[in-house]
């Protein structure tokens, strides 16, 4: 189990039961466990909706798109099955707040499945976990169990007359399965590579039925949504921007770790106090704040920007998974360009030409020219590559390399210039990120 971490200004809304010993059911009712799934079969699917529509709920799987909108797009009338299927492949680079979720509160997100299954007209859910999170796999099915046992989900759910079916699934460890329709084929059993859309999932998705994708801290969120009311969490957040989130603080920090914190908070803050500031009195140089996919920060820009969608969209931006990694003055920028390339050159499912093609070349030009074999033309040929992914791709992962790339030749050009005619790296005697195990 991963060490937890704990800071006065957390408010601790899905991290309430971590450390408690909630995976066994008995705690998990003890800690007021499935009662907001016996309010809500008290309650009209439209009303469940509505309260999650009040609460401003965003999905925390990066897009941070509204919950409630989400579910009121599945039509009410199918002739199909419809399904709750949950989002736990968490592969985005610096992010690991999913994993925390299922280790210590697997209950709440089959009872975020319920709610949710309830809210649409859905009673089968399946919660899809990361190929490399086998570990998690034995937690959740002892708790499905459990649940099954005590009646909670299988045949006649709590005396309701309704039978509610959840599953759970894995991947194999491929971070485009983490793509919402990548992963619905991939829970058909074919290859994780993305569909066309439209149609969207909410009206045809698993086995074409209509389906709400939603991640793990989305679908957790749900139960204590209902128990404490919409407008409550909505109040712990900005407008717009409801609840808390669970924020994986990772790099240069003397205090990584898992925190939740509720929407808005200040960049600085969770650096510098939360995080207790960069080691060995060293200066900030980036700042990724929300999963290797989003447009890195300066120090001025991430002293300066809130935590949540809104302050992030305002400039153009993602505030993205949670995974929020601190670089320090001895980070090499050129060298963490090629490190987050590797990653999607090796990730890219192949399908399409501009990201299939786009990250091999960006992985082959950035390593020559990391290692000293770069030309001046090199530096506006790599952000031209990446601005020419950008949108023309079949999925978002093509976004997700150009992204981080050109923000990092645009931000820290100077770093580029500065590796120029076959000087050696000017970080080389430095500590850098270690190479991945594929690279
Ligand atoms: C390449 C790629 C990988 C993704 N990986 C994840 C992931 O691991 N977990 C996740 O919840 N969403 C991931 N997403 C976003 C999902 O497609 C989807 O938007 C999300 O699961 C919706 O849930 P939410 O509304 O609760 O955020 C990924 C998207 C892309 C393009
Ligand atoms: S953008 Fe990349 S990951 Fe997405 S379909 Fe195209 S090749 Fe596959």
């Amino acid at each position: 189990m991963a060490d937890l971490v704990s800071h006065p200004d957390e408010v601790r809304i899905i991290s309430a039961r971590f450390g408690k010993g909630a995976a066994a059911i008995d705690k998990y009712l003890e800690l007021d466990g499935y009662k907001a799934v016996q309010k809500a079969l008290k309650m009209q699917p439209d009303e469940i909706i509505n309260e999650v529509k009040i609460s401003a709920l965003r999905g925390r799987g990066g897009a941070g798109f509204s919950t409630g909108m989400k579910w009121s797009f599945v039509p009410k009338e199918s002739a199909k099955p419809k399904y709750i299927l949950v989002n736990g492949d968490e592969s985005e680079p610096g992010t690991c707040k999913d994993r925390l979720i299922l280790e210590h509160d697997p209950h709440a997100v089959i009872e975020g499945v319920l709610i949710a299954g309830l809210a649409v007209g859905a009673c089968t859910g399946y919660i899809y976990i990361r190929g490399e999170y086998r570990y998690l796999v034995d937690i959740l099915r002892k708790a499905l169990d459990e649940a099954k046992a005590k009646g909670f989900i299988g045949k006649n759910i709590f005396g309701s007359g309704i039978d509610f079916n959840v599953y759970w699934h894995t991947g194999a460890g491929a971070y485009e399965v983490g793509e919402e329709s990548a992963l619905m084929e991939s829970l058909e059993g074919k290859r994780g590579i993305p569909r066309i859309r439209p149609p969207f999932p909410a009206v045809v998705g698993l086995w074409g039925g209509p389906t709400v994708i939603n991640n793990v801290e989305t679908i957790a969120s749900v139960p204590h949504i209902l128990m404490m009311g919409g407008a409550k969490y909505a109040s712990y957040g900005p407008e717009k921007n409801g609840g808390t989130r669970l924020f994986c603080l990772s790099g240069h920090v003397n205090k990584p770790g898992v925190y939740e914190l509720p929407l808005g908070y200040p960049m600085k803050k969770l650096i510098y106090d939360v995080g207790g500031g960069i080691p060995n009195g060293k200066k900030l140089k980036a700042v990724v704040p929300g999963g290797s996919s989003t447009f890195l920060l300066k120090p001025e820009e991430a002293e300066a920007i809130s935590c949540d969608f809104d302050s992030f969209a305002k400039r153009g931006e993602f505030l993205g998974s949670g995974g929020v990694v601190v670089l320090d003055e001895d980070t090499c920028m050129v060298n963490f360009a090629l490190r987050v390339m590797k990653f999607y050159q090796h990730e890219s499912c192949g399908w399409c030409i501009p990201c299939r093609e786009g990250t091999d070349w960006l992985k082959k030009t950035l390593i020559r020219f990391h290692a000293g074999g770069g030309v001046k033309k090199d530096i506006d040929n790599i952000n031209y590559l990446a601005q020419n992914m950008l949108g023309r791709t079949f999925c978002p992962l093509g976004d997700a390399a150009a992204i981080p790339t050109m923000s990092i030749v645009q931000k820290w050009r100077q770093e580029f210039e500065d590796h120029l005619d076959g000087k050696p790296c000017p970080f080389e005697s430095k500590k850098q990120i270690p190479e991945p195990a594929f690279a």
